[in-house]
């Protein structure tokens, strides 16, 4: 891969351990996908936050990076921890968990990552269409590439913390305008009625299309928040970075495969493992919009949750701080809106769940295997309904 003389002297330890080990990174990352040169970034966002899903070996490898005076050369965002401070109460973590994760905070800290906690950055900042951005959190690539016309490879957490320090990424995969075409025709059959099944079909996707990128026919009246349960569910099981939902295209000589009610209905089947009620509905997977926290605030409007049932909805400090008359709604009626952290990437079971409930397939897909919970996946007005008192 080309080297500029400044990346070659970064790369040879100039400019100290951080950014070579940042420029080591993205050059064998760059050899290995074909990439010919770095190109520059808007933004990163990184993943490899919350101490659940890290652990203490990466916390070496940040303590390393900011020790050596790495800090980063353009706007970066964060994923959500495993703690909100604000609610510490509703959360069951023990106190070295919680220094380690207070650690981890300062370490990007000091290298002024922005201390955001959200899987959603979009919400605070929107990404200009065709800019170029090294963002990790699979979800949010999908959106970002898909809804917003953004161009971001799926990046790990170390690819995009080193892009943050450089402030550039290689060149290759869907930076590329060759590799952002559509590769598959997916006809989805019946109308899909809800969030939640927007997501089960992400699902189903995934699963069949693997890296393929797909071009969605028969999807009509999806909102956003649809179209991010989509992308989430899509990268879940699959590899995609980029789906492809209104644009005309060219269909002759496309492969084609169809989704079907029937699909939709086994997938959603199969990700709810539950058996019995639930003890906790978790709504904010990927983290809510505003929009999103007001139709909640809606369906629970004069009603109470039940007491033997938590109500957990996750945002941004963001979000919430523009959704404060819908939270005080939501907190007045039993429900918690907490932020920097989600159902998934902190410890649940040690609260005593045994069984989630969420209106998302991704959150449905991942509750068994890391927080050993099984799941039911249904529309936001069915879980709100049963978590109120009857
Ligand atoms: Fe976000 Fe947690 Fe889901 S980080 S995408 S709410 S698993």
């Amino acid at each position: 891969m080309y080297l500029t003389p400044k990346e070659e002297r970064m790369h040879d330890g100039e400019y100290g351990w951080a950014y070579q080990v940042s420029m080591r990174i993205l050059t064998r990352l760059g050899d290995l996908f074909g990439a010919t040169k770095l190109i520059p970034i808007q933004s990163t966002h990184i993943s490899g936050v919350s101490y659940k899903t890290i652990g203490d070996a990466s916390i070496d490898f940040l303590d390393a990076i900011a020790s050596a005076g790495g800090k980063v050369k353009v706007p970066s965002t964060l994923n959500p921890s495993c703690l909100d401070q604000d609610h510490l109460s509703q959360m069951k973590i023990p106190q070295d968990y919680r220094e380690k994760q207070l650690h981890i905070i300062d370490l990007y800290r000091r290298m002024r990552i922005n201390l955001t906690f959200t899987c959603t950055p979009y919400y605070l900042r929107e990404p200009r269409p065709g800019g170029h951005l090294a963002w990790a959190e699979s979800s949010a690539v999908a959106y970002a590439n898909s809804v917003l016309g953004a161009w971001t490879n799926r990046e790990g957490s170390p690819s995009a913390l080193a892009s943050a320090l450089i402030g550039k990424t290689p060149n290759y995969g869907v930076h590329q305008v060759e590799n952002r075409e559509a590769s598959i025709l997916v006809k989805v059959w019946g109308n899909l009625r809800n969030e939640a099944e927007f997501g089960a079909l992400g699902i189903c996707a995934g699963k069949l299309l693997k890296d393929k990128i797909p071009f969605f026919e028969g999807l009509s009246n999806c909102t956003s928040e649809d179209l991010k349960q989509l992308g989430a569910g899509l990268a879940s099981s699959g590899m995609a970075s980029i789906f492809y939902y209104h644009k005309p295209y060219e269909k002759r000589g496309l492969e084609t495969i169809s989704i079907e009610a029937k699909d939709i209905e086994n997938i959603i089947e199969s990700l709810s493992t539950a058996s019995e009620a639930p003890d906790l509905i978790f709504i904010g997977c990927p983290h809510c919009s505003l929009n999103e926290i007001k139709s909640v605030a809606q369906y629970l409007d004069g009603k109470k949750v039940r007491e033997d049932t938590k109500l957990w909805i996750c945002t941004s400090r963001h979000v919430k701080k523009k959704a404060k008359k819908y939270v005080g709604i939501i907190e007045g009626a039993g429900g918690y809106v907490l932020c920097d952290t989600c159902a998934i990437v902190t410890w649940i079971k040690e609260l005593g769940i045994g069984n989630m409930m969420t209106n998302s397939a991704k959150a449905a897909y991942y509750a068994p295997t890391l927080n050993q919970v099984n799941a039911t996946l249904a529309p936001l007005s069915k879980c709100v309904d049963m978590v109120c008192r009857r």
